[in-house]
């Protein structure tokens, strides 16, 4: 397998994992959603890419009401998407090639329709049904009033009365995102039980890891206390939150690290966790619990050199700590895409491209979502009709929510679905003039924000300074950031508008432009919303 980094370095330390909306990606049977064959078929795309591993959002089965983080079984593969075989395929394939595969594995909830579930609301309260998932009484004469005033994620709040099997109106349960998501209680043996059984169904099949979705949530406070307008409910966590980031999380992901420990082949796990305190993401990250998490401080910061700066260094500074690597990550399918964040259009594009060589440049791993490859911008015109995000149907639309970073890749040819899949069908529609974005027609220009990608990354393999490892801050101007890796590696970001010049001295001797996200004149001024690296021969 191909590594970034340090030699003898775990291969996630500086791993680029391509991010694949399954949903989204490669259609193989025409009926107008992405699915395993197809991403199989598009293997030799990632691989071209460069990248070093993918990671599969969820394709278990499930109603999909939340795109598939409402799971029914967490051992099967939805028929919409493929078969356990197709899956068993995938991962051959993706070895055979030298990609690793992480999966997705949603601790956090279950679907409503899981056996589980179904189980408990068919059972008297108080039994061991109902004690895998969190029902209490209501409050209030009748316990007709929620037990406590935790809201949804996805709106509205976070509690649902049932009717009990005799007809009556009875138990509240708990789902911190939508209705259709019932939270497992994490302090039940047998939900340890079985998710200690999940992850060695899928490393016994040959997966290479997990992302952990919503990986700050599974512990909730005992006595369900009410918020209370002390902590806003969706804001990232802090320490001391009744249901976000509590100190009784790090118990379960000590447990998960010994499960995977006895595998063989660096398995390994990315957490999803928000918090608001880099110190309190590093506690995931101890030697005996998690590899690596997300840093969303990239992700979080705007388009400007102080922000930027600061969220690298509170990044990189809580994580050495523990001595773990930062996994940096630009955009996701829960976020607005990064071109349209950074102002759209071609300015957009431009910030766009250069953040990703900022993003590449940095010391350790990295998350590259399927389609920013290409510079695709958020779909923002989509009509209400189509759109499936729980966030825009609870909010009744005041949350846009986040079907337009979800829209099917543009692989070829000229009109929608652009080469998706074999009928013209796609679940979200694509955007007419993405005739300019697809895969075929960036491929054949050496100047496409897919070529800065492929070409980055053949750079990560070949430059010993990337990848894993350490930076050092330059003083190179007020727009611009720069920062120097060894052996003999700078990158310099100019977050301006106008060209700005880089003093010759900071850059090491023989050093010359390797890559530029814009075209940069050899000695020349680095224009605006452009990142250069510089290397020596
Ligand atoms: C996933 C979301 C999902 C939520 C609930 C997340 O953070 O990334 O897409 O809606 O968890 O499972
Ligand atoms: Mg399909």
């Amino acid at each position: 397998m191909t590594r970034s980094g340090a030699a003898g370095a775990p291969w996630w330390r500086g791993a680029v994992i391509y991010q694949i909306y399954v949903r989204s990606f490669a259609d193989s049977d025409g009926d107008g959603v992405g699915d395993l064959a197809g991403i199989r078929s598009r293997l030799p795309y990632a691989r071209e890419l460069g990248v070093d591993a993918i990671w599969l959002n969820p394709f278990y089965p499930s109603p999909q009401a939340d795109a598939g983080y409402d799971v029914t079984d967490h051992r099967e593969v939805d028929p919409v998407l493929g078969s356990l075989d197709d899956l068993d395929a995938l991962v051959r394939d993706a070895h055979a090639s030298g990609l690793r595969v992480l999966i997705d594995l949603v601790p956090n909830h279950t679907s409503s329709e899981h056996a589980w579930f179904r189980a408990a609301l068919a059972a008297a309260p108080g039994g061991p049904e109902r004690a895998r998932y969190l029902f209490r009484e209501g409050r209030g004469p009748g316990g007709d009033r929620p037990p406590n005033d935790w809201g949804s994620n996805f709106g509205g709040r976070a509690w649902t009365r049932v009717t009990e099997p005799d007809g009556t109106p009875g138990q509240w349960y708990l789902h911190l995102f939508a209705p259709e998501q019932p939270d497992l209680d994490w302090t039940n043996g047998e939900v340890r039980a079985e998710f200690d059984s999940i992850l060695r169904f899928w490393l016994d099949r040959g997966v290479d890891g997990f992302r952990i979705d919503v990986a700050h949530g599974l512990a909730k406070d005992p006595e369900m206390r009410d918020l209370a307008g002390n902590f806003a409910h969706s804001e990232p966590a802090a320490e001391g939150h009744p249901h976000w980031d509590r100190d009784e999380v790090h118990d379960v992901y000590r447990g998960w690290r010994r499960v995977s420990d006895a595998y063989p082949g660096e398995r390994t796990f990315v957490a999803e966790v928000w918090v608001q305190d880099p110190e309190r993401l590093a506690l995931y990250l101890r030697p005996d619990e998690l590899h690596t998490a997300f840093s969303f401080g990239l992700l979080l910061a705007p388009w400007d050199a102080a922000p930027m700066r600061t969220a690298i260094d509170t990044s990189i500074g809580a994580l050495a700590e523990v001595g773990a690597s930062p996994t940096w990550v630009l955009s996701n399918h829960d976020v607005v895409r990064h071109v349209t964040r950074y102002g759209g259009g071609e300015l957009g594009r431009d910030r766009a491209r250069a953040a990703a060589l900022l993003m590449l440049a940095l010391p350790g791993g990295a998350y590259v979502y399927q389609g920013e490859e290409l510079g695709l911008p958020e779909v923002t015109e989509l009509p209400d009709g189509v759109r499936r995000d729980p966030a825009f149907l609870r909010t009744g639309g005041a949350d846009r929510g986040r079907d337009g970073c979800r829209v099917p890749m543009p692989w070829s040819g000229p009109r929608p679905p652009f080469g998706f899949g074999p009928s013209g069908e796609s679940w979200l529609p694509q955007p007419e003039d993405w005739v300019e974005l697809t895969v075929e027609q960036q491929a054949a220009d050496p100047s496409s924000t897919l070529a800065l990608y492929r070409d980055a990354l053949a750079l990560r393999r070949e430059l010993p300074a990337l990848g894993d490892g350490q930076q050092a801050w330059m003083e190179a101007g007020p727009d611009l950031l720069a920062f120097r890796r060894e052996p003999g590696f700078v990158c310099v970001v100019n977050f301006g508008d106008e060209p700005a010049e880089l003093a010759r001295e900071l850059l090491p001797d023989g050093a010359r432009v390797v890559l530029a996200s814009r075209p940069v004149a050899p000695g020349g001024r680095i224009p605006g919303a452009t990142a250069v690296w510089y290397a020596r021969d």
